[in-house]
């Protein structure tokens, strides 16, 4: 069958099959633990659930202007004033389906065919693959050895008079490391100066750990908006845990705000006016949830920590944000598909490669989940990887045992 080669370039993610394989044991009745997990478990703030439902109720479910609900867009533009210190028109906003969305509009916007988009290693496994898809070139900066987060040095290096746009996740998925001031001081002067995008996807932004913050690079700029090359890409799904609402947004300079608009009304056309009314019921609602979330992640991150803590052999990066850590597994198997499968297979524990990443030897794991599933992972991990630990281990019902080393 004919396919093009635009979706034959596309790779599938390795994700999947571990899921589709989690499922098929969990099918079996085994007690798999689930540490691939990106989304926040919590229940949907209340004022969300009140404001789609009162738009359900009045019974009009019509289109909206492809770019929003104006109010969604002045709450929008509300937070990231508030938020960010930065004036914000709502008239630079879009709300499109998802910050996944919001970024493809944002690469469609302003990548053409062969240009750069530089990206640090570790990156969101989305990333190379949306910039293929609008047939720019996803190009990597990998950090020195043992670090999860190069300097901005090289990424400045990295860019040549192809490049379209360098794109920043802080805090990361999958480090859960935050770039520095120091990093995006540096990064968004050489940006603006050489007329370069600088993408930040602050989808974790208010997800940060031990009273720190993410600085934003809106920080380090005097252009006004419309003249900024500083792109915004943040979303519901982390900050509220609204990840089935599927309700993202960009905040862009007049010129590429307009480019976005014009292909999101011939793409998509508005958000779903039920999940703009829940994002706007979250942003003008109590905040409290969000602070409630920080805490169940921050104390996940600690147990999982600890639990770690006493496997020789294993490098942790302490997390300062978001919902993952990643961990050098390299001392136990540099080829982390491997590892993750082996895991699965004897551990019954799902853990995301790190060559998704693009940094074999490391493994994601997850603590948005609940604690005890948290801390049964760690554990079980511990168990497969440690031949100091007792041979056997409860695992659900069964006694299992070690028979490797
Ligand atoms: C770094 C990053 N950006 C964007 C997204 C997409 O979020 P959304 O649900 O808003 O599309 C994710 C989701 O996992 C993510 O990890």
């Amino acid at each position: 069958m004919r396919i093009s080669d635009l979706a034959a370039s596309v790779s599938e993610s390795a994700t999947m099959k571990f899921n589709d394989r989690a499922n098929q044991l969990r099918a079996e009745g085994k007690p798999v633990v689930h540490l691939g997990i990106g989304e926040p478990k919590n229940k949907t703030p209340e004022t969300a659930l009140a404001a789609s439902s009162d738009k359900l109720k009045e019974g009009y479910i019509k289109y909206t202007p492809a770019a929003g609900l104006p109010s969604l867009r002045t709450a929008i533009a509300d937070y990231t004033t508030e938020r960010y210190g930065r004036e914000v028109p709502s008239t630079n906003v879009i709300a499109s389906n998802g910050s996944k969305h919001a970024l493809f509009n944002v690469l469609m916007a302003i990548v053409n065919p062969g240009d750069k988009v530089i990206m640090p290693v570790p990156y969101w496994v989305t990333y190379p693959e949306m910039v293929k898809l609008v047939r720019g070139i996803p190009t990597f900066v990998r950090p020195e050895p043992g670090s999860l987060m190069p300097d901005a040095d090289s990424v400045i290096r990295a860019v040549d008079d192809n490049t379209a746009a360098v794109l920043i996740n802080s805090p990361n998925n999958p480090s859960g490391m935050v770039a520095s001031s120091a990093f995006l001081e540096k990064l968004a002067e050489f940006c603006e100066d050489r007329g370069v995008y600088l993408i930040m996807d602050d989808i974790y932004r208010e997800l940060v750990f031990d009273g720190g913050e993410a600085p934003s690079a809106y920080q380090y700029t005097n252009k006004p908006l419309d003249s900024s090359h500083i792109i915004v890409v943040n979303g519901i799904s982390k900050l509220y845990g609204m990840t089935g609402f599927r309700l993202g947004w960009s905040v862009a300079p007049a010129e590429v705000t307009s480019a976005i608009n014009k292909i999101q009304g011939q793409m998509t056309s508005n958000a779903s006016v039920i999940s703009q009314a829940a994002a706007e019921g979250a942003l003008t609602g109590d905040q409290q949830v969000v602070g409630e979330l920080l805490t169940h992640l921050q104390d996940n991150r600690n147990r999982l920590l600890d639990e770690l803590a006493d496997l020789d052999g294993l490098k942790v990066e302490r997390p300062q944000g978001g919902l993952y850590s990643f961990p050098d597994f390299s001392a136990f198997n540099s080829d982390s598909l491997a590892l993750a499968e082996f895991l699965l297979e004897k551990a019954l524990v799902v853990t995301v490669p790190g060559v998704e990443f693009g940094m074999d030897g490391y493994l994601r794991l997850g603590f948005a989940g609940s604690a005890e599933d948290v801390v049964e992972g760690a554990r079980r991990i511990k168990w497969a990887l440690d031949p100091g630990q007792p041979s056997e281990l409860k695992i659900g019902d069964e006694v299992v045992t070690r028979d490797w080393n």
